[in-house]
């Protein structure tokens, strides 16, 4: 049969309409998982990989909203002779379908990692020139959640090589929710809405406070482009170092209060397995959690300085508002906080008004500590945060 010249037109404009989108809807809220990287590097394999699912499942963790068992670099370890990706058949000899479905079977979601790039950043194949191959081989695998990397990309278009891992996976027909990770590079809030559900806004976490890619400096950076966070689209300062070696407990508290202050991915980053108690209730408390996952998606906003403590502020869908008092320095400082105010939005110029009718519950403490009406007088450790939420009466 001739097709006739305005039916290729048609057909093609319907094809580039479908394929130009991403699956739309995937993270109404931000992704919430574990993934091996900041733990294991390339040290992964499948029995690992079920025990970290064994963990999640009944250690809290699922029930507190943690969905997708996500493993990084190094499970594949080259192409066969039509180009179809090959995992390591000594570290995943069961294969990784038999990893997503036992993962599935515990009611979790799974992820996998690849590269824009022509190689990985361990040197693993890339995805450059086998998006279709390998979309379709996720897609049978059951895959989940997709976080694509940018490593041996020299030359590349950042927006281009998505875009095609973006179209293979629409192809491939299984919604998976995509997360690039090109560090920030080449400014993603600036053109990924389209693309994917995430993208990584700094190079890679190091496991401490201060410093250069540390829990502070990943904040701060951050906090500059906050108004591209958004539902289904989010800025991502990378995955939790909570309950790592280089990070106190008080810390690891303190960073897990900022990424649900900045409606961030929460993606523990830790050996699930042996977690110290109080690391489990920090990565747990469903009033933190709650505040990250609020459906407004807003990313916080600094409400002031005093004395050496920061105020931010994240306003939420039902009137309420979170606060983080942060203490940057290493030594305890006081705080005498008049919290009656009127605050505006820097962003989206819209206006909150704090008056004396809110009571101010700690998230931390899990109790009242007062109302508006009064000033809140405590104290706070260095490398701490007095984080409540303003809950009007
Ligand atoms: C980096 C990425 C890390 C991790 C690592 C694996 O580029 O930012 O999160 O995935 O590659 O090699």
């Amino acid at each position: 049969m001739q097709i006739r010249y305005p039916v290729l037109i048609l057909l093609t404009f319907i094809s580039l309409f479908t394929f130009a989108q991403k699956y739309p809807g995937l993270a109404p809220t931000p992704p919430m998982g574990w993934n091996s990287w900041n733990i294991f590097h390339c040290d992964i394999d499948e029995a690992k990989i079920k025990q970290m699912a064994d963990a999640m499942d009944t250690n809290g963790m699922k029930n507190a909203g943690y969905q997708y068992v996500v493993i990084d670099d190094c499970w594949q370890v080259s192409r066969d002779k039509d180009g179809y990706v090959i995992a390591d058949p000594v570290r995943f000899p069961s294969g990784i379908k038999a990893l997503a479905d036992y993962i599935h079977s515990k009611g979790l979601k799974f992820g996998i990692y690849s590269c824009a790039g022509l190689l990985t950043c361990q040197k693993r194949p890339g995805g450059a020139g086998y998006e279709d191959k390998d979309a379709q081989r996720y897609a049978e695998w059951g895959v989940d959640y997709l976080k694509y990397d940018w490593c041996n990309s020299k030359g590349m278009d950042s927006k281009v090589q998505y875009s095609r891992m973006r179209d293979a996976l629409h192809k491939a027909g299984r919604p998976i929710v995509f997360s690039l990770c090109e560090w920030g590079s080449t400014k993603p809030w600036k053109w990924a809405d389209t693309v994917g559900h995430l993208w990584r806004t700094t190079g890679d976490i190091r496991p401490r406070f201060e410093q250069h890619h540390g829990v502070l400096a990943l904040f701060d950076a951050q906090s500059k482009i906050r108004k591209y966070n958004q539902p289904d689209a989010w800025n991502d300062p990378d995955m939790l170092e909570v309950g790592n070696t280089g990070l106190s407990y008080t810390e690891s508290k303190a960073h897990f209060t900022l990424w649900c202050m900045m409606a961030a991915p929460l993606m523990s980053g830790n050996d699930l397995r042996a977690m110290n108690p109080d690391i489990l209730k920090t990565l747990t408390n469903k009033l933190a959690i709650s505040v990250d996952q609020d459906k407004l998606g807003l990313q916080c906003f600094l409400w002031k300085k005093q004395k050496g403590i920061e105020a931010w502020v994240k306003p939420l869908s039902d009137g309420n508002l979170a606060v983080c008092f942060l203490n940057r320095g290493n030594d305890t400082r006081s705080l005498d906080f008049n919290m009656q105010a009127v605050l505006t939005d820097p962003d989206f110029k819209k206006t909150y008004t704090i008056d004396a009718n809110y009571t101010i519950f700690d998230i931390w403490n899990k109790r009242e500590i007062g109302t508006t009406a009064k000033n809140v007088t405590t104290t706070i450790a260095g490398h701490d945060v007095l984080f409540v939420l303003l809950k009007k009466k």
